[in-house]
């Protein structure tokens, strides 16, 4: 296993493997906004989150290890993936530490959250450093749609993983270090349980056209959303959902980027710019949020390499665009944070009109569950596939002659 010399060569072998194996029999378990709210009830109990994430943090750890180990050869040995191996290995063996240890003991569970702090703190740079991974292979050995693919499935799974581990240490940390967050003493931990969603996109708003105007002084800027928003029954009742105001407020905040970014190019010579429009409904299954740009739009051929991580447009993180130009992940990992919870996100384009991308949110809490990744034999499937014929005819750029006798066949 390309893992264990990966750790023989270290030196450091040391049961990791043995751990690996361990949790990854376990399917994680994904829970639902009802649980992540009894967790912070006023009868919490520290004690049952302890003993509950000792194990379930290592599962979703040594699940997603698993998969790490399948990627393309050369992209593992890369320096920026190794260096992610380590820090997985590391944090996955100080979790496991736990798992004998009293949890009656306050020591204890002082120590645990400790090591959660540690743990999400090592985590920080992941994303960017998975991204220079993907580079540096890019750069060395180019793209193909195979390799895509595998990158594609591959890293919507780990970072939806990461996701999930983040929100899990997020609550533990939050709820039981003892403080009520004085901005929002009703939420709890990171979940908001009456979010209002058209405020999380007009304070959003304000920040971002202050932002503009400071960052392009050579263009005078009109723009500002529009708003709608629909019920049902009264149009003007605040859109409430139970939800985490950090992710919602993560998604919108690239779709903005985006928006403004297609809006501002598209008519830099213009004296004003057509405004973004912003509209929510809440239904009784989804609260769709749609955001519509004129922004000049996409081809339907590219849409889809917009949530490529390998495809993605951006040549190095920072590189042009200035600060509205992410690493060109903005898109693939807001629509994480949106399925996260049985969501999704969307572009509908229109070439030389504009874009509206939606994020569909589930309306009712009971429904919003986590979505995780499993390591099992249909994901190690995805990991095996080949180049295979594609079973639909190629447009050939000279059409067969048809000869005399062939058209009268
Ligand atoms: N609303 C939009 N209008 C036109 N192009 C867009 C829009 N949103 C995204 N794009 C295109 O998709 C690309 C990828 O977007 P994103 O994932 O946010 O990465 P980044 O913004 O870092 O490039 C952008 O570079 C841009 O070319
Ligand atoms: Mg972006």
């Amino acid at each position: 296993m390309k893992f264990a010399q990966f750790w023989r060569s270290k030196g450091s072998f040391s049961g990791i493997l043995k751990q690996v194996e361990r949790f990854s029999k376990f399917s994680p378990s994904p829970l639902s906004m009802k649980q992540f709210i009894d967790f912070g009830s006023t009868n919490a109990c520290e004690k049952t989150s302890f003993v509950f994430l000792r194990q379930e943090l290592p599962v979703r750890l040594a699940n997603i290890m698993k998969e790490i180990d399948y990627l393309p050869d050369k992209l593992l040995s890369t320096p920026s993936v190794k260096l992610l191996n380590s820090w997985y290995s590391r944090s996955l063996m100080e979790l496991v530490d736990f798992l004998e240890k009293d949890p009656d003991d306050k020591d204890v569970l002082k120590n645990f959250t400790k090591t959660l702090v540690n743990v999400r703190n090592r985590h920080n740079n992941v994303v960017p450093t998975m991204a220079q991974g993907v580079l540096e292979y890019k750069d060395a050995f180019g793209v193909d749609p195979v390799t895509n693919q595998n990158v594609q499935y591959f890293l919507d799974r780990f970072y939806m993983s990461r996701i999930s581990t983040r929100m899990l240490m997020n609550q533990h940390t939050l709820i039981f270090d003892g403080s009520v967050n004085p901005a929002h003493p009703k939420h709890i931990g990171s979940i908001d349980p009456s979010c209002d969603v058209v405020e999380v996109v007009k304070d959003l708003d304000r920040k971002l056209c202050f932002l503009f105007h400071c960052c392009n002084t050579n263009i005078s800027l009109k723009l500002s959303p529009c708003w709608k928003r629909l019920t049902a029954k009264n149009p003007d009742q605040p859109l409430h959902i139970v939800y985490v105001p950090s992710h919602l407020y993560h998604m919108l905040f690239e779709l903005f980027k985006n928006a403004m970014r297609a809006t501002v190019e598209t008519h830099e010579t213009s004296p004003t710019l057509p405004p973004i429009k912003v509209r929510i409904s809440l239904g009784s299954e989804d609260l769709t949020i749609k955001m519509s740009d004129k922004g000049g739009g996409v081809p339907l051929r590219k849409i889809e390499r917009l949530f490529s991580y390998m495809y993605s447009t951006a040549p190095s993180p920072g590189n042009g665009g200035g600060w509205v130009a992410g690493f060109g992940y903005g898109l693939p990992i807001s629509r994480l944070y949106a399925k996260y919870f049985q969501g999704d996100l969307q572009l509908y384009s229109m070439e030389g009109y504009g874009t509206s991308a939606v994020i569909y949110l589930k309306a009712l809490s009971s429904e919003s569950v986590e979505r995780l990744p499993v390591f099992n034999k249909s994901a190690l499937r995805h990991y095996q596939t080949s180049m295979e014929a594609d079973d639909w005819c190629m447009p050939s750029k000279d059409p067969k002659k048809l000869g005399k006798n062939e058209m009268t066949q």
